[in-house]
């Protein structure tokens, strides 16, 4: 056998599956076979990875068995459909939806901040929503010399969060207004025209007031950073941005907490990068994050509201680190630790 892991992708013509086989063809991840798997609609399509054409399949027609990894982005309920049946074939499943992320058997990864809850996998490894993952990133190391009580979090979040076809209606919709026309809404991809608005509403409605987006922000970053007590309350907004999601972030320690001293301490962590100067209109911004794999944060500033709280912005690509680049990083530390093989029971 040649070396390298045998690899399937599914959702592969979609946002996040075209971002998979960049990323995997930008880090060298080796690859010693690729499958590539879609709705019927895209049977036959030819997608290019390392200079080579690759076939994509229909995914009705799938067999996990011989692969070792599966990276899932198409939708929550294909994801539980198949998820499954790629853990039962021994493959370990990399999912990027919500369908098992807050499982109890299933780890919730990103990996500078619990790259080890993937050692107890049993087949399923859940990566964050893509709004969740920048915030943790930041506040872990954070967390780690001063305990997180409280967390109050606004997103930004850009068209291609919602895939492939939201980022056709932003162009659309923007080149019909510049036209001078009222553009046409596609209720399938977004309930409102999104050039030139604000959409406060991601995801499905809960019953309590809060969309599942800002739930999922709830119960993500407690489940990576291992607080289960966290408070956690978050508004999530759709923005007319193609790609990278920001935050404004309001969090509240244990102790108060310098901004020099914070602002040193993210300078060294891996992934961040800081852009911290107000004055001189130094700050990230959803361009600066775009199209590459580092977690951008500014705007550091001790809350004046509270004497325990800090402030911060943070961007990320949503399509990378909030999705691809997160499901790689997994694989890599998978077999650097030599966690492939699901965890046996005790
Ligand atoms: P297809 O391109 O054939 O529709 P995005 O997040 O950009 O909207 O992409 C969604 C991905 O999920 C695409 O690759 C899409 O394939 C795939 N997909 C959608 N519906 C199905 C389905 N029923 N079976 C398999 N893949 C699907």
């Amino acid at each position: 056998m040649s070396a390298g892991y045998a690899v399937g992708v599914i959702g592969a013509t979609g946002a996040v599956g075209r971002e998979f086989l960049q990323v995997m063809e930008e880090r060298r991840f080796p690859v010693r076979e690729l499958r590539l798997w879609a709705s019927p609609r895209s049977r036959g399509k030819q997608i290019e990875f390392n200079g080579k054409p690759y076939t994509v399949e229909a995914l009705e027609d799938a067999v996990y068995e011989g692969l070792d990894f599966v990276l899932i982005s198409a939708s929550g309920d294909i994801s539980r459909a198949e998820a499954p049946r790629v853990a039962q074939s021994g493959a370990l499943a990399i999912d990027d939806s919500s369908a098992f992320r807050y499982d109890d058997d299933v780890p919730l990864v990103v990996p500078e901040v619990n790259a080890e809850d993937i050692a107890w996998h049993k087949g399923i490894v859940a990566i964050p929503n893509c709004s969740t993952t920048p915030i943790v990133q930041v506040l872990a190391p954070l967390h780690a010399v001063n305990p997180l009580r409280r967390i109050i979090a606004d997103t930004y979040q850009s068209v291609s969060g919602a895939g492939g076809r939201a980022m056709g209606e932003l162009a659309e919709q923007t080149a019909a207004q510049a036209r001078g026309e009222t553009p046409a809404v596609d209720p399938d991809v977004f309930p409102h025209v999104i050039a030139s608005n604000l959409i406060p509403s991601i995801d499905s409605p809960r019953d309590d007031g809060y969309s599942k987006e800002e739930w999922k922000v709830w119960a993500e970053s407690r489940k990576i950073m291992h607080i289960p007590d966290l408070a956690v309350s978050a508004t999530c907004v759709r923005v007319p941005v193609f790609r990278a999601h920001s935050a404004a972030v309001h969090a509240e320690f244990s102790e108060p907490f310098d901004a020099d001293e914070a602002r040193t301490m993210l300078e060294d962590v891996p992934g961040v990068q800081v852009v911290d100067d107000l004055a001189g209109e130094q700050y990230p911004m959803p361009s600066d994050a775009s199209g590459n794999d580092t977690t951008w944060v500014g705007r550091i500033r001790q809350d004046m509201s509270h004497p325990n709280g800090l402030v911060f912005w943070v961007v990320s690509d949503n399509l990378r680190k909030g999705a691809a680049t997160n499901s790689i990083q997994i694989a890599e530390a998978a077999i650097a630790n030599r966690w492939l093989k699901q965890a046996q029971p005790a």
